[in-house]
């Protein structure tokens, strides 16, 4: 497909998941779309706060505890794809791919990502710091790719997903998430998920709710891109960033509240907001030990194993189609 093209389809499914988020009620918008170039820039400084707690646990899993990691997923000597979905910089999965080369396994690294930009900065990088790496990438949607692979090669999957990024996805979401993953490996495949685990409220509206209003940014800039790339008049001063944690369900949410009666007009239609009228922003699910084992298993996963940060904040879990 021509690069052109490609751009208008994306453009065109981006305007259409707004305009139809902003049609319901209550309205929502996807925080899948928060990562454009300020975006992007904004979830690095979000990375480096001391609030944000995730990444800095996952490092300490993959930095720290590299052997166990590789253990738990290397049953057998089987020569395998090592997938990533949503690799980004592979700062944290580095550590594991440079074991793995140290130790002489015989696999190729898979690094998706729907920024063909990140992959190509990706691959040289990665090239240069583990030079006997095989590494292919796959520039495009999850599922779309993860066929590509298997069409590719044979071997035996093993699939990295970290970040919590399946807590951006509603419970059920979730769930159907997962079974479709597991549709589109075959038996013994096997899977590496990061989940954010339940612990003191406090702790993660703190990751979520930071003074320095990076998140509160990060919320707003989805409003810079609509106007920008959608023709829209949002102002960000009538817009406050709420965030919520309930301890109860897990669901960490965050919210662009409207402080006032206003009217936005997006590619030429009218949309009203009401005074204390919410946007639905972003949900960042946390987990119990107990989510994790009915989501694996309700997808037809069997349990492996699993390794904790230093803090019992933050889990890899491993399971291995049935
Ligand atoms: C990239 C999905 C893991 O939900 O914690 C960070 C995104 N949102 N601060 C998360 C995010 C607000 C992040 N994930």
């Amino acid at each position: 497909m021509n690069l052109q093209l490609e751009e208008k389809i994306s453009t065109n499914t981006f305007k259409k998941d707004i305009l139809e988020g902003l049609h319901f009620n209550p309205k929502k918008l996807s925080s899948k779309y928060f990562y454009d170039k300020t975006g992007d820039r904004l979830f690095q400084s979000i990375m480096e706060m001391p609030e944000y707690y995730l990444t800095k646990c996952e490092l300490d899993i993959f930095k720290n505890k590299t052997a166990d990691l590789a253990k738990l997923l290397l049953q057998d000597s089987e020569p395998f794809d090592l997938i990533e979905l949503g690799a980004g910089d592979a700062s944290k999965s580095s550590y594991l791919l440079k074991f793995l080369v140290k130790n002489n396994k015989d696999f190729t690294y898979m690094p998706i990502d729907i920024s063909g930009n990140i992959l190509d900065v990706l691959k040289e990088h990665l090239e240069q710091k583990i030079p006997d790496l095989n590494i292919e990438c796959l520039e495009g949607e999850y599922f779309e790719m993860l066929n590509k692979a298997t069409a590719l090669s044979s071997r035996k999957k093993i699939v990295l997903f970290l970040g919590s990024n399946i807590g951006n996805m509603e419970m059920d979401e979730a769930q159907d998430f997962c079974i479709a993953l597991r549709k589109n490996l075959s038996e013994n495949d096997i899977v590496l998920m990061g989940f954010d685990l339940k612990k003191n409220p406090q702790i993660i509206l703190d990751a979520y709710n930071d003074k320095e209003g990076l998140t509160a940014a990060f919320n707003l800039n989805l409003l810079t891109r609509i106007n920008r790339e959608l023709n829209a008049d949002f102002r960000l001063d009538n817009f406050q960033h709420y965030q919520n944690y309930n301890p109860e369900t897990g669901a960490c949410r965050s919210y662009l509240i409207s402080l006032c009666d206003q009217n936005v007009s997006i590619e030429g239609e009218m949309f009203t907001f009401k005074e204390n009228e919410w946007i639905d922003m972003e949900i960042s699910q946390k987990f119990s030990e107990d989510d994790i084992q009915h989501l694996i298993q309700a997808a037809g996963f069997s349990f492996i194993g699993e390794i904790k940060d230093s803090k019992n904040w933050f889990v890899d879990s491993v399971f291995q189609v049935q």
